[in-house]
């Protein structure tokens, strides 16, 4: 079987973590023995540099013929006054796609929970799945610019928050069975709107999950005050990017999460939650492991690898119980050395995951390696 990957490193410190994710598939996939052929593409501020556009009509097209596509990171402040933005390619790249579903998982690995900036018991044992709705909203409303005023607006239908909702519904019934919707439906339309959707699809198609709704200023606090007590969490575009940067602080770096933007076709979009970077660019600095968990996601959902992304994940465990950290987790690795000792941990991992199908064909208690 042979794979493409559109390969989009971007700006900042995307070359970078774009690269050891590249050779955590590739070696993936030599243990598991298929082919995965990446294409690397002009794509962000790059891209406006050599081109004058954040996304060519070139790489949006090998990226829609891609049976999957993986993204580094966008934006720099030296586009900020730039006639178009790196982040213009982003919004039109996920619209062009149709990849309507962001799914931000944020868990905490035990050896991380004393790295969270709340306290250890607080976070140890969270294990939150947050559903961003991505392709409408704020980001995608009409909008209008004057001398003095501009405006965005927020605009949904029917059929947009369904859709979402129903992608947060199924894997809330194959996880813990909770499901919170985010919203602020005590002031905006659209979010009674949102809200009226999801509570009419709880009722009629979804009665064995348990759906709450919270207003996005208390769920910004109560995700810090008891973020156990969430499972599956809904909430739009905007809403949701704000509530995964501060999720991400439960996990202990925002350098450690990953993402897949999915739609009803593929190729999905996987990309680590982080940004670009820029203080840190070129230094060999970052922390490629949200890259990696994004390398996962890819090989799971969008190819259907699923022994690859676990063995994968087993790998990033590994790095956490050997304390193979970045400088974001108090390490000394370098983000190219991460990659090289990422690589001897996914072989470990895999002869692990050979064993233990050995082990399984004799006993059904298998100790996880
Ligand atoms: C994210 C990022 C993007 C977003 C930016 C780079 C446009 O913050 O993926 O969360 O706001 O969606
Ligand atoms: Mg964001």
């Amino acid at each position: 079987m042979t794979y493409t990957i559109a390969l989009l490193p971007g700006d900042g410190i995307g070359p970078e973590i774009t690269a050891v994710a590249e050779a955590a598939m590739a070696r993936i996939a030599q243990h598991f023995k298929f082919d995965l052929e990446f294409e690397s593409l002009a794509f962000g501020g790059a891209s406006i540099d050599r081109y004058g556009e954040p996304l060519t009509q070139l790489t949006l097209k090998a990226c829609q013929g891609a049976d999957a596509v993986f993204l580094g990171a966008v934006g720099g402040p030296q586009w900020d006054n730039a006639p178009k933005r790196p982040e213009a390619g982003l919004l039109a790249l996920r619209a062009a796609l149709g990849v309507y579903a962001n799914l931000r998982p944020v868990s905490v690995h035990e050896k991380l929970s004393h790295k969270s900036p709340l306290r250890a018991e607080l976070v140890s044992g969270v294990d939150i799945m947050i559903v961003r709705e991505l392709t409408g909203g704020l980001y995608f409303g009409k909008r209008e610019v004057g001398e003095d005023y501009a405006s965005d607006t927020c605009t949904y239908t029917r059929k947009e928050v369904e859709r979402v909702a129903r992608v947060a519904f199924d894997l809330a019934r194959q996880r813990r069975g909770k499901l919170t919707s985010v919203d602020k439906a005590n002031v905006l339309d659209s979010s009674r709107l949102w809200r009226k959707v999801v509570s009419e699809m709880g009722a009629r198609d979804y009665p064995d999950v348990a759906l709450d709704h919270m207003y996005i200023d208390a769920a910004a606090m109560h995700l810090l005050r008891r973020p156990s007590d969430f499972d599956v969490v809904v909430t739009e575009n905007m809403f949701g990017d704000i509530l995964s940067d501060e999720a991400s602080m439960l996990a202990g770096s925002i350098g450690l999460l990953g993402s897949s933007s999915l739609g009803d076709h593929k190729p999905g979009l996987f990309e680590p939650i982080h940004g670009s970077a820029p203080d840190i660019a070129g230094q060999d600095l970052a922390n490629p492991l949200g890259a990696v968990e994004s390398a996962a996601q890819l090989l799971g959902l969008g190819l259907g690898e699923h022994d690859g992304a676990h063995v994968l994940r087993r790998a990033v465990d590994r790095m956490h119980a050997c304390e193979d950290w970045t400088k974001d987790l108090g390490g000394s690795l370098s983000c190219s050395e991460a990659g090289r000792i990422m690589l001897e941990h996914i072989d470990a991992a895999f002869r692990a995951f050979e064993i233990e199908g050995y082990r399984r064909g004799f006993s059904p208690e298998v100790a996880e390696a």
